[in-house]
């Protein structure tokens, strides 16, 4: 497992990183992404399909984050498949648990047999391959989905808290925020701000 921090600086993802994957990606099985603002997924697909690389999103933070111009589509769209975390802290919550997201059903079928323990669908319990009990209960599933209903309004007031700060903070030296990407929108889960090493009072 290599492990590479690639920066989304000033909301893009910068083309000498991307370049510098080609050595990674001959060799990689998959490629993990964290989804983060700025991350440009156009991009960084591309260039993984020439490898024949499938992506992998870590979305854990992206619910209701879009990527794309003109309204665009959910962050983690498009990968091979995007994990999100519905754990206390997020944006919206099932009080712990997440849910993988793919457009290849088979691949969620699979994913839904190993963490249901892998049984065999069989009247009676078999279970000829090792599975997890990953399930999600009914319970937290219906929390998650009272959450889902107000994920918009979750991101416009989160939206605020970050303009917030950076008018209150406006001018402050030695402080940054960061940027919207052109191509997407942030759901600003959390307000980031850089705090630039010898010019901050800090
Ligand atoms: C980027 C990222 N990946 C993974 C996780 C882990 O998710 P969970 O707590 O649902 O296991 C988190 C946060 O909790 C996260 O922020």
């Amino acid at each position: 497992l290599y492990q590479i921090f690639m920066q989304h600086r000033r909301g893009r993802t910068e083309l000498s990183f991307l370049e510098s994957l080609y050595n990674y990606l001959k060799i990689a099985k998959t490629f993990f992404v964290l989804a983060c603002p700025g991350a440009d997924y156009d991009r960084i697909f591309a260039v993984c399909d020439r490898f024949h690389v499938p992506v992998v999103v870590d979305a854990a933070e992206a619910m209701g984050a879009r990527y794309g111009r003109k309204g665009g589509v959910h962050a983690g769209k498009g990968a091979k498949a995007a994990v999100f975390s519905f754990n206390g802290n997020k944006i919206m919550t099932s009080s712990g648990g997440g849910m993988p997201a793919s457009d290849d059903k088979a691949l969620i079928d699979r994913a839904r047999f190993l963490s249901q323990q892998a049984r065999d669908p069989v009247p009676h319990y078999e279970h000829t391959e090792i599975g997890f009990n990953y399930r999600m209960s009914n319970v937290l599933a219906g929390i998650g989905r009272g959450q889902l209903a107000v994920l918009d309004e979750r991101v416009q007031r989160r939206r605020q808290i970050f303009a917030y700060y950076r008018h209150a903070l406006e001018g402050v030296p030695g402080i940054d925020f960061m940027p919207e990407a052109a191509y997407g929108r942030a759901n600003r889960w959390l307000s980031v701000i850089l705090i630039l090493k010898g010019v901050s009072p800090w």
